[in-house]
């Protein structure tokens, strides 16, 4: 398994404060720019998951980038990226659910009903992000259950990016419906590239990088 888990049990508190700060900022922006407040809140939580996707897949196609970086950098940031994206996510379900008469919402199109079951994964994920959970399930179930969930959530909401991103209307018509699309290919694209590039190595030295787990 490549070492790629979404968040580690440690959460800092200076960590937490730049992300909340830095969405807070970025919500800010977008209102000003005219979004709405249910696609703010839907963009900023999927920057958020892209940024604790994309290090893992960017890590294992550039490994020499980790000999660079000075102590858990990046991988430390997994954990406060992760946390404020399930926090922002719950937010606009929230928001978009509005009052109870309109709850069906959640499993009313395919998208939605994908999307739901991302957001239910995302909380569960949530949940175990800590040394309890961690000393309860063993190192190895730990990263293995938060690796797979934060990668099924991702791909879970390639129906509901790519609703609103292409099938709606004239769409894309704007930037952040490209920046959509732009980022989920990407994740896409260092997942393959990565996994070739692991095979190879295995294929030509009999085992596997270092790096893989
Ligand atoms: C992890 C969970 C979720 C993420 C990351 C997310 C992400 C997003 C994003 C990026 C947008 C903006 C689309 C645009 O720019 O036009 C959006 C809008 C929207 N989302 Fe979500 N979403 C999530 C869960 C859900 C769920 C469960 C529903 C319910 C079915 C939902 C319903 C909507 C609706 C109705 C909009 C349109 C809001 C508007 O145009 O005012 N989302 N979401």
């Amino acid at each position: 398994m490549v070492t790629v888990t979404m968040m580690n049990t440690k959460n800092s508190p200076k960590r937490h404060a730049i992300v909340a700060i830095a969405s807070i900022i970025g919500a800010g922006a977008m209102y000003f720019m005219g979004y709405r407040t249910g696609v703010i809140l839907g963009a900023i939580s999927y920057v958020l998951l892209f940024l604790t996707v994309v290090i893992g897949p960017i890590l294992v196609v550039f490994p020499r980038l980790r000999r660079r970086l000075t102590g858990e950098f990046p991988f430390n940031w997994r954990s406060e990226l992760g946390i404020w994206f399930v926090i922002w996510a719950v937010v606009h379900v929230a928001y978009i659910v509005d009052n109870p008469g309109n709850i069906d919402v959640l499993w009313r199109s395919s998208w939605g009903f994908t999307a739901t079951v991302a957001t239910v994964l995302a909380v569960l994920v949530l949940f175990t992000s800590n040394t309890k959970a961690f000393s309860y399930m063993g190192a190895k179930a730990w990263k293995w259950h938060q690796s797979h969930a934060t990668y099924i959530i991702f791909y879970l909401l390639s129906a509901h990016i790519w609703q609103f991103s292409t099938v709606i209307g004239n769409r894309p018509d704007d930037p952040v419906h490209y920046l959509y699309l732009i980022m989920f290919f990407l994740v896409m694209l260092l997942h393959l590239v990565g996994f070739i590039k692991v095979i190879r190595f295995y294929n030509q030295n009999g085992k596997y990088p270092s790096y893989i787990r």
